[in-house]
């Protein structure tokens, strides 16, 4: 096999970070290479280098692509040469139809006008391609983030890509969307393109991947040849030692009724007639961990969001009672006055204010815990934040790091700061894990542990089955907006979640 790509002593430095270091990447013509490491490794930074994100200059070390030297000055030369990125946060601008969204920039142009006639066409065939039944006119900002991870490679497939590179594509899929992804891209393997993935999900890398290269802090530790893949490999190699649980040991102490939900019914914001939630309970106990099953889209962030506040929806109706006392969660501010918080699966958009730095964030739900006497007090604010840096584990220089400069697993753990500052008793944590590396994940489930041993109720809600499994003292099945079934720690499993979605899928009355 030719070789298409030799990355040889890549070096990247940001103020106070030394980001890459003495990393050597090879990628063959026709292979799908994957690229694995912790959250902050250096993965998204070693493609963006790749991809002239990074321009020459700004970087140490060389680049030879199909025989020659590589000297990009941004990101249109690179797509010249068939390098097309699909970056970690997506791009797509959500108030553009598909369509726009495809051709801006890259037009189906004659003499610089596009035809849009010729551009939803050829934007139909792509969407196909991908899987996707959405009309080319759909507005993005309406759809799943699952749907504009596929629009996105959609895109990506218009330009002619010969070196495809996917930042973490399957990380906001479910499991068969996910699949299907994989299937597209073993597709395109067969015709030809070379891709490389980013993923945290590492059977997949297993099901997919010729070949693996593994970061650790910033460097280079190995490329693992196909019949050498195994997830322990991939893992020891990532984090340096070997990891003998995925999930950290726990004896559950569950006491009395916390947090009880009754009657809940919430209505589309937009489409008054459109029940999304229909007649929820629930129960949280002290000291439990609850998880909520089921695909998405099925109305699991909708319920978490339309308790916190009435963040989601119109015309809400239920009680919801802390303690034996009926609360009042009109407002966030009520809801987190009640003893509820709630952490976003969608940190770019609802959980983060990237431009503030990280500190800023931290205490952005909670002022009043770093105010003295009404005014803020900077030391306090910068202590709490420092705090939480060393008991999650973020990695950064500082407290005073924007948030936008942090890898995409570190915000997650900012995000979750932020709702742990405003001392929950109970905390809903929607996909915590999402683009999390095995290690941050394992932290996260400690943290979720710790909270629950406190006396706490933790709400997990998650779409790898496998995680509601081994960390969930009791699970809800939703399906089609309303519970469908309730399973305990032993009786719970795969099969058994599916088989009650699968029951009630197209029974709602
Ligand atoms: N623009 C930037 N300014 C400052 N630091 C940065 C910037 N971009 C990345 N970094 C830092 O460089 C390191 C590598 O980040 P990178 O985003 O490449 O990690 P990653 O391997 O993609 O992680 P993840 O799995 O969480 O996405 C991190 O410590 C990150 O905070
Ligand atoms: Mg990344």
């Amino acid at each position: 096999m030719a070789t298409l790509l030799e990355m040889r002593g890549i070096g990247k430095s940001f103020p106070g970070v030394r980001a890459l270091d003495q990393v050597n990447l090879t990628v063959e013509t026709g292979e799908i290479h994957a690229i694995c490491g912790e959250n902050g490794a250096g993965k998204s930074t070693l493609m963006k280098v790749l991809s002239g994100v990074y321009p020459h200059g700004s970087y140490e070390g060389e680049i030879v692509y199909e025989g020659q030297a590589l000297a990009l000055r941004g990101i249109r030369d690179s797509e010249e040469r068939g390098i097309i990125i699909i970056h970690q946060e997506l791009a797509l601008v959500p108030l553009l139809s598909i369509a726009e969204n495809m051709f801006l920039g890259h037009e189906v142009a004659r003499r610089g006008v596009i035809s849009w006639p010729r551009a939803y066409q050829a934007a139909e065939g792509w969407l196909r391609k991908v899987g996707l039944s959405e009309p080319p006119s759909a507005i993005v900002g309406k759809l799943g983030v699952g749907k504009q991870q596929l629009i996105e490679i959609a895109k990506a497939l218009a330009k002619d890509v010969r070196l495809l590179i996917l930042d973490e594509p399957t990380a906001a899929l479910q499991e068969n969307d996910s699949q299907k992804l994989l299937d597209l891209m073993l597709e395109l393997k067969a015709q030809g393109v070379t891709q490389i993935i980013i993923s945290h999900k590492l059977n997949e890398i297993s099901r997919v991947a010729d070949r693996i290269t593994v970061l650790r802090d910033g460097s280079t530790v190995s490329t693992i040849d196909r019949g050498q893949i195994s997830e322990d490999r991939i893992i020891s190699d990532m984090v340096g030692r070997d990891m003998a649980h995925r999930y950290p040991e726990r004896v559950p102490a569950v006491g009395e009724v916390l947090l009880e939900v009754e009657g809940w019914n919430v209505w589309h914001p937009e489409q008054a007639d459109r029940q999304m939630i229909r007649d929820a309970a629930f129960t949280v106990r002290k000291g439990e961990i609850v998880g909520i099953a089921g695909l998405m889209g099925t109305g699991r962030t909708e319920l978490a969001m339309s308790l916190f506040g009435r963040s989601y929806g119109r015309g809400h109706q239920g009680r919801v009672r802390m303690g034996g006392r009926e609360v009042d969660v009109s407002t966030v501010p009520k809801a987190i006055a009640a003893g509820i918080s709630y952490v976003t699966e969608d940190r770019k958009a609802l959980g983060l204010v990237l431009e503030e730095p990280i500190l800023k964030n931290i205490s952005l739900a909670n002022l009043a815990g770093i105010a003295v006497k009404g005014i803020l007090d900077k030391r306090r604010e910068a202590r709490v934040a420092e705090d939480y840096r060393r008991a999650l584990a973020i990695r950064t220089p500082g407290v005073q790091q924007k948030v936008v400069n942090l890898s995409g697993g570190n915000q997650q753990k900012v995000v979750l700061a932020k709702w742990l500052y405003t001392d929950p008793q109970v905390l809903i944590l929607d996909e915590p894990t999402r683009g999390i590396d095995v290690g941050a994940k394992y932290e996260i489930y400690s943290i979720m542990n710790d909270l629950a041993a406190q006396g706490r109720g933790v709400v997990m809600i998650s779409s790898e089955m496998p995680e509601l499994l081994g960390m969930c003292d009791r699970i809800y099945v939703m399906n089609e907006g309303r519970i469908v079934g309730e399973l305990s720690r032993e009786e719970a499993s795969q099969e058994r979640i599916m088989a009650m979605i699968l029951r009630t899928t197209g029974k709602a009355a």
